[in-house]
């Protein structure tokens, strides 16, 4: 056989996704038969249902034969829909010739930077993030420059920290704000030094708002609402978070930049040739119908990261803030990890195989995630006290 691409060993995964594969055979193989089950606190996307207005209207779409392509770039109304939706936080308002409808909000990080990276070129990424940026740089030959996003500074850096990271050859930097893994938000003071610093510097940011209405405390602030930043920034947004619509994959580029948004059009084009039609439909009920079951998710949401809070600090080794964003929780485990001279990961899998817990450890998002652990508190009431009973009486047994 003739080699692949020499491309294909930098690309990375979610191994996330691996540590839930071994984990769902753990249950199987040996929990299952002694009539055991494991709580699963790692779950990255929505504890709900999807909205029933919202399946309706995928119904409907494919009861009226709304199974053919739709152009490349999205049907008008949905693509209207998001711009009037976005504009909300922009300095300018959007038109629909700004988006770009996709399958999710993972190809944006995909197609734009196959549209800006060539071989060397920097790109800033937070630290701990979400896997796929850094993947895609270095798949693409770029280099991935961490940022560390520090928890005395609720998971933000500082414009000075930005600073002595750039060199001639970086091109861009990624966001993301609410922030998973950290659950931070970016104070406005820092979004506008970063606004700053960008337009002096010259470069891209992909702004990852996927988790935008997930703000529990204060508001979400994007970078275009700085002017001079819709021409620079792709917005990277979508359906899976806010409504619970991971498995319809869908989401959406936005940008002022023509040229980018064409390009990441004729990606789309080379690649999918347009995003499932049915899907079109269900989003735009849900941007464009009633808000209600959203406010009620993001409620419950709330209730339960406090809950999650108050019982993750009462177990030995483990404290964490109340994060103001997303639905995650970034727990500090640096006493528990130096007392067992274990890491992260040894930890979460004895978590697994003794108190029958599902956690990720945080270096599943980056080197800066070492003194970590992630839950997500999406699951209901009974699992986060069942779950975090479990893990308490665990550690209390070999602290
Ligand atoms: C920060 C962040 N961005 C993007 C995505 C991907 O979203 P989608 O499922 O719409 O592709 C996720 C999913 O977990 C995420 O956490």
């Amino acid at each position: 056989m003739k080699s692949f691409s020499t491309r294909m060993p930098r690309l990375g995964t979610e191994n996330a996704f691996s540590v839930i594969g071994k984990a769902k055979k753990f249950e199987k193989e040996v929990l299952e038969p002694q009539g055991k089950k494991l709580i699963y606190l790692q779950i990255g996307e929505p504890g709900f249902d999807t909205p029933k207005n919202i399946n309706d209207a995928a119904i409907k779409a494919i009861q009226e034969n709304q199974t053919h392509y739709t152009p490349t770039a999205g049907i008008p109304a949905l693509r209207e829909a998001v711009a009037k939706d976005a504009s909300k936080y922009s300095a300018t308002p959007y038109e629909a010739s700004d988006v770009v409808i996709l399958p999710g909000g993972k190809p944006v990080m995909f197609y734009m930077l196959n549209a800006l990276i060539d071989e060397g070129d920097e790109v800033i990424v937070p630290n701990p993030s979400y896997p796929i940026y850094g993947s895609v740089t270095q798949y693409l030959g770029g280099k991935m420059v961490p940022i560390q996003l520090k928890e005395e500074n609720e998971f933000n850096f500082s414009a000075d920290e930005l600073k002595a990271l750039i060199t001639p050859k970086t091109k861009m930097i990624i966001l993301n704000s609410p922030q998973n893994p950290t659950g931070g938000v970016y104070k406005k003071e820092l979004i506008e030094e970063i606004a700053k610093i960008a337009i002096e510097h010259d470069l891209w940011v992909l702004s990852d708002e996927i988790y935008d209405r997930m703000v529990h405390e204060g508001e979400h602030v994007s970078i275009t609402s700085v002017p001079g930043m819709q021409e620079r920034t792709v917005v990277l947004n979508g359906c899976s978070k806010t409504y619970a619509m991971t498995g319809y994959r869908i989401g959406w580029a936005i940008t002022k930049n023509k040229e980018m948004a064409n390009y990441i059009e004729q990606l789309a084009c080379n690649d999918v040739s347009c995003t499932n039609t049915m899907t079109q439909y269900a989003a735009l009920e849900a941007v464009t119908g009633p808000q209600d079951q959203v406010d009620y998710m993001l409620s419950e949401y709330k209730k339960r990261r406090d809950l999650m809070v108050s019982l993750v600090n009462e177990v030995p080794g483990m404290h964490c803030h109340s994060p103001k964003g997303a639905f995650y929780l970034m727990v500090n485990v640096r006493e528990l990890l130096d007392k067992l001279s274990i890491t992260a990961a040894e930890l979460c899998d004895r978590i697994m195989k003794e108190a029958h817990v599902l956690i990720l450890p945080g270096t599943v998002f980056g080197l800066y995630g070492d003194d970590f652990v992630r839950f997500s508190y999406v699951s209901t009431e009974e699992h986060i006290k069942d779950g975090l009973a479990r893990i308490k009486s665990f550690i209390e047994s070999i602290y």
